[in-house]
């Protein structure tokens, strides 16, 4: 340890992050361990740039945005049961695995846990985790076959979401035969100077990476060659808050098979110019989606001349990717979103400090940044009150929150 001790001082050195071991001697020797392989691990030269981005305000003004074609999937009229016959053949030979993101811990629904974990409010008492695998169940069923099931955890709640499907003896699925865990990137967390954090526990305060750093996870543990190998040619990546998520659904897969796209996503109306969601377009003649926290107040409310609205099909995380198409989007490094939060963290004086205002920067990769890999991709309208009804919030704020989603869910499936 002594040796690795040097070589990780002269990095630390090099990069200007010495902090990092101020409390180390006071650590037991499992910590000891611990953040000198946290240490080894950081792309240091990747951390610097992050932070150097974040003095520089992202200018996206340049790129080009413009609207994107999409299908309605009630307006095929015949094409319907061409792409529904293409896609059930492939769904029946095995060809689709579904990957849910549950990354993310219940904090904003007031829960301590996973948010898979979440109970909305329904009589059966059911986890969005129960939720979602009795849709995938079900769904598979109708095929005849048992949908590979692959569930991207974090560092932080891996454990507990372990646990919790061995508790409930993974809702019939078999762990490692139909059924994987795997974890997704973390990055360090860093203050306004760009010293990286030091948590707690002696620790480097680390955070998820976003859902963007799904690609290469899914790549790096290894789940896309066992995908190759269980013959899976389509993965279906949607969150973990939609409880209506439709995993399975042939005419999507059988309009990438037909189209000969590697890209097909879901997507339904906006609610209203405004609503929370991020919205499909092509930005510089690629596929992409602009985030409501990127759109203008008049994109947002341009219409076409029937009224509808140019960005008006949101995004609602329900996309489907060839396995080939995540292997490339894993190699290719994704740019990084800052966000400013509160975290607490070790002082220079190993004191705790609790802030009760944002002091650190995170940094995440959205999955969508990826779509412009591709040339085009297919997007289908679908119902909103058949396939979104997102958990996002608490019940205050009125909107995508439990007792929205509950009542979704209780009239889709007639539950009244
Ligand atoms: C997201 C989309 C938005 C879309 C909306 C639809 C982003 C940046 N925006 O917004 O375009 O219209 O959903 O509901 O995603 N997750 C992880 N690990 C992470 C981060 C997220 O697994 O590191 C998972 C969460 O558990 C969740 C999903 O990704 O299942 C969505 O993430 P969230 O941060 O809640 O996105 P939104 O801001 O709601």
């Amino acid at each position: 340890m002594e040796n690795n001790l040097e070589e990780v001082k002269a990095i630390l050195k090099k990069y200007g992050q010495g902090h990092l071991l101020n409390h180390y001697d006071k650590l037991d020797d499992f910590h000891k361990k611990k953040l000198l392989e946290q240490i080894n691990e950081i792309d240091f030269e990747l951390v610097n740039s992050l932070y150097e981005n974040t003095k520089k305000e992202i200018k996206n003004s340049k790129d080009e945005i413009t609207p994107i074609d999409y299908l309605d999937k009630f307006k095929l009229g015949d094409r319907y049961k061409y792409y529904e016959e293409i896609g059930k053949k492939a769904i029946k030979e095995g060809k689709l695995a579904a990957v849910t993101m549950a990354g993310g811990q219940g904090t904003r629904l007031g829960h301590d846990g996973p948010k898979g974990t979440y109970d909305i409010g329904l009589d059966s008492h059911k986890s969005l985790f129960e939720l979602l695998c009795d849709g995938i169940k079900e769904e598979g069923k109708k095929y005849g076959v048992t949908i590979p099931w692959f569930i991207m955890t974090s560092r932080e709640n891996n454990e507990a979401t372990v646990k919790f499907f061995k508790e409930h003896k993974y809702f019939g699925y078999e762990k490692d035969k139909n059924l994987f865990f795997f974890i997704q990137g973390e990055l360090p967390m860093m203050d306004t100077e760009g010293k990286i954090l030091i948590g707690e526990d002696g620790l480097i305060k680390l955070a998820a990476d976003g859902h963007g750093g799904i690609y290469e996870s899914l790549v790096k543990t290894g789940m896309t060659k066992k995908m190759r190998e269980m013959g899976v040619e389509w993965v279906f990546i949607g969150g973990v808050d939609n409880c209506l998520v439709k995993m399975v659904d042939p005419v999507l897969m059988g309009i990438a098979i037909d189209k000969e796209v590697t890209v097909a996503c879901k997507s339904v109306v906006k609610a209203n110019p405004h609503e929370r969601v991020g919205v499909f377009c092509k930005r510089n003649g690629k596929p992409n989606v602009i985030e409501y926290t990127e759109i203008t107040d008049e994109m947002a409310e341009a219409t076409d001349k029937d009224g509808e609205l140019l960005y008006g099909e949101s995004h609602i995380l329900c996309n489907l990717f060839s396995v080939g198409a995540i292997e490339r989007m894993g190699a290719e490094p994704l740019p990084y979103h800052v966000a400013y939060k509160k975290a607490t963290y070790m002082d220079k004086d190993g004191n705790l400090v609790v802030p009760d205002s944002p002091n650190a920067y995170k940094f995440e990769a959205f999955l969508f940044d990826a779509f412009s890999e591709v040339d085009d991709m297919a997007i289908l309208r679908v119902k909103r009150e058949e396939e979104f009804a997102p958990v996002k919030n608490a019940d205050s704020a009125g909107v995508d929150c439990p007792s929205t989603a509950r009542e979704l869910y209780k009239k889709f499936y007639k539950l009244d």
